[in-house]
């Protein structure tokens, strides 16, 4: 547990942690909630089965995060290291918070903790991707360090208009 965060009154807490294979039909749950809203992911359904889940779980070189919010998984992030000698100094980073727990602080922790992680294995630079249309997305990764290198022009079409895909990079060598 690495966080835990409670509305005044509120009995039921935010625990945030490393993601363990019991988790898998949770994570699929939850990421399968945000992928449905259709603004914020670039997938329709998820891919991984619960096995395929529960072996990047176990693979070592990735790190998982879950937020559990009493017996459910309400948010995910994935960190997924290159794999060969070329890029193994980056990783890409993706991250779903589930409806009604957004702006809780939750990602803001949960992406915190992952580039802790990606130091501490010497990884040097944390890359993602973003609709032009998330707003908040973008100001929470600028928040965080998080700066543009490049623009996608015109590469989704969401609800009938073009979206570029903004990719965004976290330089760690400083
Ligand atoms: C984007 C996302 C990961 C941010 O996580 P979060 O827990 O909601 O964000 P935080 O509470 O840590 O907020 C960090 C900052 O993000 C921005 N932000 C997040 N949600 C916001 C909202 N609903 N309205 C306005 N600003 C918001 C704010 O700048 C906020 O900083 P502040 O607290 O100083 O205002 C989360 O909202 C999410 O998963 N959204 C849906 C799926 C998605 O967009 N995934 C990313 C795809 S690239």
């Amino acid at each position: 547990m690495i966080f835990r965060h409670a509305e005044p009154g509120e009995h039921l807490k935010y625990d945030i942690r490393e993601a363990r294979p019991s988790d898998a039909r949770g994570i699929i749950s939850c990421m399968q909630g945000v992928m449905d809203e259709r603004v914020f992911l670039v997938g329709e359904y998820y891919m991984w089965t619960e096995k395929g889940e529960q072996d990047r779980i176990r693979n070592p070189d990735d790190l998982t995060l879950v937020c559990q919010y009493g017996d459910r998984i309400v948010g995910v992030l994935t960190l997924q290291r290159g794999y060969y000698r070329k890029n193994r100094h980056t990783a890409q980073l993706g991250i779903a918070v589930g409806a009604g727990h957004r702006h809780n602080g939750v990602g803001t922790r949960m992406i915190s903790y992952a580039i802790d992680w990606s130091r501490s294995r010497g990884i040097r630079k944390v890359n993602l991707e973003v609709f032009s249309t998330n707003k908040n997305a973008i100001e929470a990764y600028r928040k965080l360090g998080f700066m543009v290198e490049g623009v996608r022009k015109n590469q989704f079409i969401i609800e009938g208009m073009y979206v570029d895909d903004i990719l965004m990079s976290l330089d760690l060598n400083q």
